[in-house]
């Protein structure tokens, strides 16, 4: 049987996503009880308790399919964000819907801008449609080049990804910058803001997606309940755009694509703001930490909108395992002279610094 005949070409030079280590993987590798895992930017704190509380009322009937349209939650979403329900889709994963809105929009040969080093999927599901990717450096600090980006938007441009603030940097545009690029971004290009760190940012200059909506321009916002809300095991996004586009994203997503447990806690989390607030505060607490011991050790990194920060570092592999073999999971990019570290409790805080001290003591300078 010749499977390469049977799977479309497309799919011969992908590479699956590849999540960071689990803990249960590294308990055994590292010998340490107490693994931390800093590696896929999940916040440390679980679900907020509203989210729990109405999490467990719906277990009993999970016999029924969710509600295929998710109203109560797109009704409370439009109310959150000030956005008619119209124009909100939620999806399982802010990741569903970047494979579904390429599926509706991206066609062979065309061509899809984004920045690089950026969130891995865009790759993926860039070439799942057998799609061009176009792939922009990023400019000098590590953040999105904007004017680089309208260069490369030719004819046969259908998409732009921007990720604001950008995984795995941590960087944000700010509006000017951002401002000048809409302003000269042609009408035939669908841009799509994602925003999966949204929630921690509090850098003023931040250009917010949804201030640049009016339900006319080509213009998707796409969030997540993964990171700050704690629920990125239930697998619930959302995304803000034209009607036109939530007619076509509804032809291409799965029937029942939310499950009704992620809808009632991606509900009840909107709740609870002086939560959000917490974690932002110590968040930005955390990360401040952080910094002051890479300073204080002459570690170069990059100063972060999110709750990761990415450094750089010669001895990717090396300090890497240095970390694992202290209970330490952080991400490493393959080849990159580079590393991303998340953000977790201060007792996670605590034992990175140690742990970052103990491998420079070992390995000499990064
Ligand atoms: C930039 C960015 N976008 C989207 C996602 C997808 O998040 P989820 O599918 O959990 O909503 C992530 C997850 O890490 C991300 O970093």
């Amino acid at each position: 049987m010749d499977y390469n005949a049977l799977i479309r070409p497309e799919l011969a030079p992908m590479v699956p996503y590849a999540p960071g280590l689990r803990a249960s993987d590294v308990r055994e590798r590292s010998g340490q009880e107490h693994i931390r895992k800093l590696s896929s930017n999940e916040n440390p704190y679980g679900p907020f308790p509203s989210a729990l509380a109405g999490m467990r009322t719906v277990l009993p009937h999970l016999n029924v399919y969710s509600d295929g349209a998710a109203r109560a939650l797109r009704r409370r979403l439009g109310e959150h964000l000030g956005i008619p329900a119209d124009n909100i889709v939620v999806s399982n994963g802010s990741n569903e819907l970047l494979r579904i809105i390429t599926q509706a929009v991206l066609g062979p040969g065309d061509e899809c801008v984004y920045a690089w080093p950026s969130f891995v999927v865009y790759p993926i599901v860039t070439q799942l449609m057998g799609a061009i990717s176009v792939r922009v450096p990023l400019a000098e600090g590590e953040v999105h080049d904007l004017p680089a980006m309208l260069a490369a938007i030719t004819e046969r441009t259908k998409l732009v990804f921007l990720c604001n603030p950008n995984n795995p940097t941590g960087t944000i545009y700010g509006k000017a910058a951002f401002e000048d690029f809409l302003a000269a971004v042609p009408e035939h290009v669908l841009v799509v803001v994602d925003e999966a760190y949204f929630e921690y940012v509090v850098n003023d200059d931040f250009p917010n997606g949804l201030d640049y909506f009016d339900a006319e321009r080509p213009i998707a916002v796409l969030r997540t309940f993964s990171k700050i809300y704690s629920l990125a095991g239930a697998r619930i996004g959302y995304g803000i755009m034209p009607e036109p586009l939530v007619a076509a994203v509804n032809k291409v997503r799965e029937p029942f694509n939310v499950n009704t447990i992620a809808q009632v806690g991606a509900f009840y989390s909107l709740a609870d703001e002086a939560e959000v607030e917490r974690r932002r505060q110590e968040n930005q607490e955390q990360k401040s930490y952080l910094y002051s011991c890479f300073d204080r050790l002459g570690i170069s990194y990059v100063p972060s909108e999110t709750n990761f920060v990415y450094l750089h570092t010669e001895k990717p592999v090396e300090v890497f395992e240095a970390l694992l073999a202290k209970g330490i999971i952080v991400r490493d990019f393959g080849t990159s002279p580079a590393l991303r570290v998340g953000i977790g409790t201060p007792e996670d805080t605590d034992a990175t610094v140690s742990a970052i001290e103990a491998a420079v003591a070992e390995l000499g300078a990064f």
